[in-house]
């Protein structure tokens, strides 16, 4: 079915976007890693009240190379990576197999930021893994099969935090990871007090 712009294209551009509003970015004050600018944020991110902020899209890629995407919850953060889990036998699980490079993608509303984070994938070790799974719930515990549940880390060469400003002058904070550092920039509004 065609849709030559007709009242679904009207409607969808008449809803609002970028309504949130954004707390103080202060450039000389911003951390120069990703995973403490990312606990910063998402911290910032609950005391606005945004709900579930550790929800996230993740995208991979299947063995044709072409890109999928689901909802997953973000099960932690640090020098390793950005930890995620589920069953190894899920489409997820062969696409990582078969490539194991991954995407990220957060989205709080309330604050107008979202932050992406892409990498190669990395399995985490059997302790990680159980210890991942003992913290489910009995009933989450229970529709997985032995052995099946699996944690992986992306370990990034890219995280971009995106704040939205009023003017449309979006902020962007990128950092690169360049011979085993990282190598920040930032542009857009956050850039002018600098
Ligand atoms: C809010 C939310 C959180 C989810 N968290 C997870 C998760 O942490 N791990 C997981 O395997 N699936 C999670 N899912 C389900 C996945 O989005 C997906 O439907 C499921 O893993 C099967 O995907 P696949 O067959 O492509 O692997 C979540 C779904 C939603 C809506």
């Amino acid at each position: 079915m065609t849709d030559p712009f007709d009242a679904t294209t009207s409607w969808l551009r008449s809803q609002p976007s970028l309504t949130g509003t954004a707390p103080s970015l202060d450039p000389a004050t911003l951390d120069d890693d990703p995973v403490l600018l990312f606990r910063t944020w998402i911290a910032e991110a609950v005391d606005a009240g945004v709900a579930e902020p550790h929800t996230m899209t993740l995208a991979t890629l299947d063995a044709d190379g072409i890109p999928d995407a689901s909802t997953l919850i973000l099960k932690g953060v640090d020098d390793r990576g950005w930890a995620f889990a589920g069953p190894r036998s899920s489409r997820k699980g062969a696409q990582l197999t078969a490539h194991p490079v991954a995407a990220l993608n957060f989205w709080w509303q309330p604050v107008v930021r979202a932050v992406r984070v892409r990498g190669r994938v990395e399995e985490a070790s059997a302790e990680d893994t159980a210890a991942d799974l003992a913290a489910r719930s009995p009933a989450a515990r229970a529709g997985v099969a032995p052995g099946d549940w699996k944690l992986w880390r992306v370990r990034p060469v890219r995280v971009e935090f995106w704040q939205g400003e009023e003017d449309r002058r979006h902020s962007r904070i990128v950092f690169v990871r360049s011979g085993g550092t990282w190598a920040r920039s930032i542009s857009g509004r956050a850039a002018d007090a600098m």
